[in-house]
């Protein structure tokens, strides 16, 4: 009898130990700086970035998330960067504020001995007067532990203009043999701004087309700006303006405004194109309100960098740049959305 209860408690004892060790819980800590809260598209992107880690937690693995909104300013980045350090994350996703100064941030990262996944800003090698180059960058390249995960801005200006030669007309309302645009230019600092003004362009004059650019300003990814600046392109140009390139969907729905207050009518006497597929712009975009945008798929692109994330946690090998493509949001596209 005696025998019997010490093996039942030794068992309860074993079998104790084991539902012990099942709960035992890692939780991985996670910097995550965001360039700046205000813009809408990081905003879905950094939604996204915390709902799925949400799912890829279990009974034993939690992931607790440090978000920082660098508030468009390099200095306060730095510091958070610095903080991410100091309280001792497992890995760092980064939207860095300015790219061209990528090396402070990454070293920060290294140093610490911290993986580090960039998303959305890829910074790019620069010539000695600070001109970007179209190479790849050393300091991710040279780092196993350092990634970029984002998706080539070329292919998003290039819809853009293929969703111009594809309206009636092929952008030429007024059938004077050319095309004449206005371009509302995101944040220069962001390749994607620079490649989505050149490649828009690039798909009209590939195929044959004559341009005419009547203002090209930096609106710098804001709707208010975009809203301005189409306002007095639209003042100074008026009906000589035929489609109005936006390098994102925030600065086109500001632009939407300035044409519907200035009496224009978009698909009519003027073409309106974006980049992101905000909710609001394939709304527009159905209404007719809108020409077309090229999605920037967040869901791909957060998906993407926290998986990567994860695999840096549990130190397997991880490639150095992690692409997403971009898809082309027509009428037909958004009406079966
Ligand atoms: C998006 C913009 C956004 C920017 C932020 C771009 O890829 O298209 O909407 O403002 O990233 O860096």
């Amino acid at each position: 009898m005696k025998k019997t209860l010490a093996i039942l408690m030794a068992l309860v004892m074993v079998l104790g130990a084991c539902t012990f060790a099942s709960a035992e819980v890692k939780t991985y800590k996670v910097g995550i700086s965001i360039y700046q809260y205000t813009d809408n598209f990081m905003t879905l992107y950094r939604n996204e970035i915390a709902a799925y880690f949400k799912t890829l937690e279990t009974d034993e693995v939690k992931y607790e998330l440090f978000f920082a909104d660098a508030k468009n300013d390099m200095a306060e980045q730095t510091n958070q960067m610095n903080n991410f350090v100091t309280q001792g994350m497992d890995v760092i996703i980064l939207n860095p504020v300015q790219t061209s100064s990528a090396d402070v941030l990454i070293d920060i990262a290294v140093g610490a001995g911290i993986p580090l996944v960039l998303i959305n800003r890829e910074p790019l090698a620069y010539d000695e007067n600070g001109n970007t180059l179209d190479e790849r960058y050393e300091g991710i390249l040279n780092n196993p532990q350092v990634c970029y995960v984002g998706a080539d801005a070329r292919q998003s200006g290039t819809y853009q203009g293929e969703l111009i030669l594809a309206t009636a007309n092929q952008g030429d309302i007024n059938g004077d043999g050319k095309i004449s645009y206005i371009m509302i230019q995101g944040d220069p600092e962001n390749i994607d701004a620079q490649y989505r003004t050149e490649f828009s362009v690039k798909a009209l004059t590939d195929a044959g087309k004559t341009v005419e650019c009547l203002d090209s300003q930096v609106g710098n990814w804001d709707q208010t700006k975009g809203q301005e600046l189409c306002a007095n392109a639209l003042t100074v140009h008026g009906y000589n303006v035929e489609v109005v390139f936006c390098n994102n969907d925030g600065m086109a729905m500001g632009a939407l405004t300035a044409i519907q207050t200035a009496g224009r009518i978009v698909g009519e006497d003027i073409y309106l194109v974006g980049v992101d597929a905000l909710p609001e712009a394939v709304e527009a975009i159905k209404l007719g309100d809108m020409t077309g945008t090229v999605l920037n798929d967040h869901i791909g692109q957060s998906h993407a960098a926290v998986d990567v994330a994860v695999q840096l946690l549990k130190g397997e090998e991880i490639q150095n740049y992690y692409w997403v493509n971009y898809v082309k949001v027509d009428k037909a596209y958004a009406e079966a959305q």
